[in-house]
């Protein structure tokens, strides 16, 4: 049997780009991949990377589950639990750290770009990140992580640091392969193109939200920034606007982004952004219905418990089994 571990912080609400990028592959790859157990959780201790309010965070978590429930995951077919309630996460980081090197850490893009946007008090977790990301990986021998572009270099790191530590140590880890949607591995700002739609911007006309309102929704899109020029076509470099809302038409259309551009021939941006805004409201809809009837219902500490329990089932032989090969602690006679 093959294993599946993907993640998402709670930190802020879940945009349409962690949607894109993320739950929409978690969904399909569940329906599609046979013989493959999934592991999905609530990355609550990569949270405290940055400054967070507990209420708001305690809140988050709940909210992470319940969509990912209400965007269509099933729990009877996927794990879904919560980070910091499996201990060996932890335990297993400081293991990496153990195996990483601070050069490989410092090189992180996503640490040097968050970095410069913090000026003091950047906290120590901030650059050892990408190793409890690797512990989270490693810890269930997952072969396959499904992510967006954005998390790619800190999937790299983690084959690096499962072969090294299967070099000094013996074999232990399965080194696992990043899985990247072929279309929205990266959807970009409505606001700044060229830039990731991150639920940190400053600019909440940036990035939707799963849980904006229906209306908000329709009008951030309608409002999307877009170049002067009047046709609609595919093109990163000159029309970045518009190829990043064909990207996001084709896929929660599961189309071609070459039959959408056929298919606005000669019409406007207006009659196109007003056809996504439609498309956008209509996946979403759904899900915040979803969501409300969820997010109060106990029946979602009760998947979270179950999650718990397979992860934790796992995560502590793998543990001893670490432990073991690193020579910590006492062989039990
Ligand atoms: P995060 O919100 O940073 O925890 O990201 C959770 C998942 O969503 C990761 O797999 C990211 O790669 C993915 N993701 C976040 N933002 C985007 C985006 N703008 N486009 C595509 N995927 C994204
Ligand atoms: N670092 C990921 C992000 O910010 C979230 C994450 C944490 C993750 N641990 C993971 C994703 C393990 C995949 C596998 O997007």
């Amino acid at each position: 049997m093959k294993r599946l571990v993907s993640g998402i912080q709670p930190t802020g609400q879940l945009t349409l780009g962690n949607y894109i990028g993320a739950i929409k592959q978690f969904v399909a790859l569940q329906n599609e991949l046979e013989e493959t157990e999934f592991f999905i959780f609530i990355a609550d201790l990569h949270a405290i990377t940055t400054p967070q309010d507990k209420t708001t965070l305690r809140k988050a978590i709940k909210g992470v589950a319940a969509l990912y429930v209400a965007c269509g995951l099933d729990p009877e077919k996927v794990n879904l639990f919560i980070q910091s309630e499996i201990p060996e996460h932890a335990n297993l980081g400081y293991i990496m750290e153990s195996t990483a090197y601070v050069g490989e850490m410092e090189r992180m893009t996503q640490y040097k770009d968050k970095r410069l946007k913090q000026s003091d008090g950047i906290r120590t977790s901030l650059l050892t990140y990408p190793t409890l990301m690797a512990a989270d990986i490693l810890l269930y021998d997952a072969d396959i992580v499904p992510i967006g572009d954005d998390q790619k270099q800190h999937l790299e790191l983690t084959r690096n640091l499962a072969e090294r530590f299967n070099h000094l140590y013996g074999n232990t880890f399965v080194v696992p392969e990043g899985f990247y949607p072929k279309t929205g591995a990266r959807i970009k700002s409505l606001v700044d193109p060229t830039k990731k739609m991150s639920k940190s911007d400053d600019n909440q006309k940036a990035y939707i939200l799963l849980l904006d309102e229906i209306n908000v929704i329709k009008n951030k899109i309608k409002s999307a920034v877009t170049d002067s020029d009047r046709t609609i076509r595919y093109d990163v470099k000159e029309k970045a606007g518009i190829s990043n809302l064909l990207t996001i038409y084709a896929s929660l259309t599961d189309q071609s982004i070459k039959s959408i551009v056929k298919q606005y021939e000669g019409k406007s941006y207006a009659e196109f952004k007003a056809d996504l805004a439609d498309i956008v409201a209509d996946t979403i809809e759904p899900i915040q219905k979803r969501y409300q009837a969820l997010i109060h219902d106990p029946v979602l500490d009760d998947i979270l418990d179950k999650g718990r329990q397979r992860a934790s089932e796992i995560a502590r032989k793998k543990m001893v089994k670490v432990y073991k090969r690193v020579g910590l602690g006492r062989i039990k006679s």
